[in-house]
């Protein structure tokens, strides 16, 4: 333990101690002035009861809070503020779901360097995120704050999240501590409904659910947040499992541990635990460091201790790794390191909204792109239409920090002399759609294209926002047949926070560009991607479903036993009677403005053993009109093992830059690490035999070549 924090526990008493583990938010500040008028936090901080505070935004009230906290507190322990910083601070980048579409960790690196660096302006010194929940289900409405489907896209992408926020070392004067979140498998809940059962083995935990916070943890992520759901029948802040056996012991976690917000009292309702005396005895058994906003600890560790049903060293434990985030964050040496009265010039700064532009072009995904209606021409006639084109809201939730003020609207950036605007329909429901899409048929009448912005209201994606329906809600596809009957191309650019049913817009639009959303630059970098001066280069981080009926789908299946050779319908195969087996836009997937050509791939070997590794070659051309980025995808299919194992697994890309008429090399080194996976028991596991090696641009490529590997 660190002297440091050593002598300052040993001058602390227990109660002071258990005032460390909690986490307060402050539901609403009454202020005059600039000064927050006397509140019950002022109270708790008086009486040592408080360790941090959640949810603040303005920095001038974190600076009132730490002042009082360090005249008044007996101790001087500064407070820590923690927020959800989780695509961007001020300057909002593209939703997590969108951004892991770029499979670009180095620029995912940057946002949350850059991110780490706006809230670090504002007084925060925890952020948490990134949230590694692996997705499989679009009803539930926060797969827009994942890194997908796929377990190693998730690993690395975490990966970079965690050092861009925290980078060399959280004293740095712009390092936040990240939080990964939320463990575990929180994405896997039952029927995508928001809070539900998550019922999954321990099989598919370790094998697909778990990456994602292992890479966190193994790029020393300050600290983990529990999450609400159940695994294995017992709510996660009290699973043993999870928090004993796996964070603790197999992970070796050594940061600290938050609940999710009031996830203790919620273990009453998961009815594993009979009261908040019981939560609080059962989370700190499962080595639950902070409490979020529910006050179990506070209220009866005290009593749990005098009755000998914990020990003052797991008190103490709590405590130091409390102390120990704070130590290492430099509060102890500056508690006002990150309050600065000029925060105001540090945001939204040119550099981050550059930034915030360059995400959006390669968080883009072209999923349609025919008569070559885009990009759009600079003398066309064009009308702009949606529900999309006059609104700011184009941040995506969970951009708590953010105003929609500093975004821009189509109608705004979009105007010139070619342009017609019109509203056509509402996203949701409305008297007025029905004269509105009358007139949008009117205004088009005479355009050569139709760019049409729909999609879903921003604050229809997130937490607690499931849907059972995956449609554009309203009026817009009345719209979009309406504009049809006009027999001009239409181009749907959709905004919407998960994928959505697209096939009956696959069968008639002309082109389709899916843009999640992109946040505070959307509008600019829209106009810069229709008018070609961005060449789109999004690759599908999570599969698009043909319909809700066909979820979960996604590309790493089991063969099962009775496989479908054409992947639709045969009879007594694993197939559907009325829809193929395969997404409608698989994992991986993504056009371009240009074309590429992969050639001359060659294996140095097809042998690899434990001594040697395999490097595997390739040319990638680009054989089209414009410059563009191309991400080459590695997939690996073990074609027998003690379990059965997906027909393929994403096991490494390499997004490149390859101007027009240029070729570059790829390189690739297989070893034993990408054949390997994590039995249920936690285990790595290299199997000898053959593996089936893809080299693609999306997960539907075929097979490249078959390699053998012996020990
Ligand atoms: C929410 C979310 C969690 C978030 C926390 C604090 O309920 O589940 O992701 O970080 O509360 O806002």
């Amino acid at each position: 333990m660190e002297p440091f924090i050593q002598e300052l526990m040993s001058k602390m008493s227990t109660k002071e101690k258990i005032g460390q583990l909690f986490q307060s938010n402050i539901p609403e500040f009454k202020v005059e002035g600039n000064v927050l008028v006397e509140q019950d936090i002022h109270k708790l901080i008086r009486n040592n009861e408080v360790g941090s505070l959640i949810a603040i935004k303005d920095p001038r009230i974190i600076k009132q809070l730490q002042e009082y906290n360090m005249e008044h507190s007996k101790h001087k322990i500064p407070l820590f503020v923690a927020e959800d910083i989780i695509h961007g601070c001020k300057t909002i980048f593209p939703i997590n779901l969108g951004l892991a579409c770029s499979f670009n960790e180095s620029l995912i690196e940057k946002i949350a360097q850059t991110s780490a660096y706006e809230a670090t302006s504002m007084g925060i010194n925890l952020t948490f995120s990134p949230m590694a929940d692996l997705v499989r289900d679009p009803r539930w409405g926060r797969v827009m704050e994942s890194n997908g489907e796929d377990p190693y896209l998730n690993k690395v992408l975490t990966k970079a999240y965690v050092n861009g926020y925290q980078q060399d070392s959280l004293k740095n004067k712009h390092a936040i501590g990240a939080c990964v979140k939320h463990f575990a498998a929180y994405g896997a809940s039952e029927s995508g409904r928001e809070y539900n059962t998550v019922d999954i083995s321990r099989q598919a935990l370790w094998y697909n659910y778990l990456s994602g916070y292992q890479s966190a943890i193994d790029n020393n992520v300050a600290s983990v947040m529990t999450a609400f759901n159940t695994f294995e029948g017992v709510a996660a802040s009290v699973n043993s499992y999870l928090m004993n056996d796996v964070l603790r012991e197999k992970f070796n976690f050594k940061g600290f541990v938050i609940t999710d917000f009031t996830a203790t009292y919620e273990c009453i309702d998961h009815k594993v635990c009979k009261d908040n005396k019981d939560a609080a005895l059962k989370t700190l058994n499962c080595q639950v460091d902070h409490e979020m906003v529910s006050q179990t600890y506070q209220e009866n560790l005290a009593t749990l201790l005098e009755e000998g049903r914990i020990s003052e060293q797991q008190i103490d434990q709590a405590c130091y790794r409390i102390l120990k985030f704070k130590f290492d964050c430099g509060l102890f040496d500056d508690p006002f390191k990150n309050c600065y009265d000029d925060f105001e010039d540090r945001i939204l700064q040119p550099e981050a909204l550059q930034l915030s532009k360059e995400a959006a072009y390669q968080s883009c995904v072209l999923l349609k792109n025919t008569e070559n209606a885009l990009p759009l021409g600079d003398n066309e006639k064009v009308g702009i239409v949606g529900p999309h084109i006059d609104v700011l809201e184009h941040n995506g939730n969970w951009s708590v920090m953010a105003d929609s003020k500093n975004n821009y609207k189509i109608t705004d950036i979009f105007k010139n002399d070619n342009i017609i605007f019109s509203k056509g329909c509402h996203l949701t429901e409305d008297s007025s759609d029905k004269e509105l899409i009358n007139q949008a048929v009117i205004d088009c009448a005479n355009v050569d294209k139709i760019v049409l912005f729909v999609g879903e209201p921003e604050i229809m994606s997130g937490e607690a926002t499931s849907r059972a329906y995956l449609n554009l809600p309203g009026n817009q596809q009345r719209l979009f047949e309406a504009l049809l009957e006009l027999n001009k191309p239409i181009i749907l650019v959709v905004l919407a926070g998960r994928p959505l049913e697209m096939k009956y817009y696959e069968d008639n639009a002309t082109a389709i560009l899916y843009a999640w959303f992109l946040g505070t630059m959307s509008s600019p970098a829209l106009k810069d991607i229709l008018f070609g001066k961005a060449n789109p280069s999004g690759k599908l981080s999570m599969s698009f479903p043909y319909t809700v009926g066909q979820i979960p789908v996604y590309y790493n299946q089991l063969n099962t036993g009775r496989p479908s050779a054409s992947g639709s319908y045969e009879q007594y195969r694993s197939s559907y009677i009325d829809i193929p087996n395969g997404p409608l836009y698989p994992f991986g997937y993504g056009l371009s403005y240009t074309s590429f050509k992969l050639e001359d791939i060659t294996f140095s070997s097809l042998s690899l053993s434990n001594s040697n590794s395999i490097e595997i070659k390739l040319t990638v051309t680009n054989t089209g009109l414009y410059d563009g980025y191309e991400v080459v995808q590695l997939y690996v299919g073990a074609l027998y093992d003690d379990i059965s194992r997906p027909n393929k697994e994403l096991k490494g890309f390499k997004k490149v830059f390859v101007k027009q008429n240029e070729s570059i090399e790829v390189k690739f080194e297989l070893t034993k690490e990408e054949l390997s996976y994590y039995n249920s028991k936690g285990e790595i596991i290299y199997s000898e035999g053959n593996y089936n090696i893809f080299i693609g641009t999306d997960s539907d490529t075929s097979i490249t070549n078959v390699i053998n590997y012996t020990k």
